[in-house]
């Protein structure tokens, strides 16, 4: 009886020691959990929500006033000239590319920026472009114009009516 009852104490001292023992393996393990994958931030914007100023990512200089000064305009007929932009455009008619006539009034400054510096990648990331692509089949082709001539040709484009 004495020697069940030692057994009994040894039993429920080892038990004590073991669920010690097994805490203290718990405690140790405990660090190891931030090494869980922590949630992931959101994973990189697949699809980038495109405004009516065209895709954000297509850079553009913020022009806040369209010039109106004889100056830049006549500048703007320069360019728009040199370019070659007559050769599809028209003001008051369809020519390759769409009528100019009441451009401003249909589109935002900054989109008509992104079309003319990067009208290949405006028409395959913005709605707008892809939608005049699809209609006219032919895609703008990149003028090179520059960041400077860019207000300039704006300020012709509206002077004409655009
Ligand atoms: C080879 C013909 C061609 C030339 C040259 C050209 N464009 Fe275009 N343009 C187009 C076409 C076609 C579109 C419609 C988008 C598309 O299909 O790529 C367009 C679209 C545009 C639009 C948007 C019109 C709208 O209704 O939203 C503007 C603004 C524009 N072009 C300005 C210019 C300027 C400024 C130049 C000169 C630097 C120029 N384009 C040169 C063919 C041309």
């Amino acid at each position: 009886m004495r020697i069940f009852l030692l057994t009994l104490g040894l039993v429920a001292c080892g038990g004590g020691d073991q669920s010690t023992a097994s805490n203290a393996a718990g405690s140790p393990a405990a660090p190891a959990t931030p090494s869980t994958p922590a949630p992931r931030p959101t994973p990189a914007p697949a699809a980038e929500t495109v405004g009516p100023d065209g895709p954000s990512s297509i850079p553009v200089p913020s022009i806040a006033e369209i010039p109106s000064d004889a100056g830049a305009i006549a500048e703007g007929e320069k360019v728009f000239a040199a370019k070659g932009c007559g050769g599809c455009h028209q003001f008051g008619s369809k020519l390759v590319g769409p009528d100019l006539n009441g451009l401003f009034a249909r589109r935002t400054v900054p989109w008509v920026g992104r079309i003319i510096l990067a009208p290949d990648l405006m028409v395959k990331q913005d709605p707008q472009a892809k939608k005049l692509l699809a209609e006219l089949m032919v895609p703008m082709p990149d003028q090179n114009v520059s960041d400077e001539e860019l207000p300039k040709l704006l300020a012709y484009i509206k002077s004409k009516g655009g």
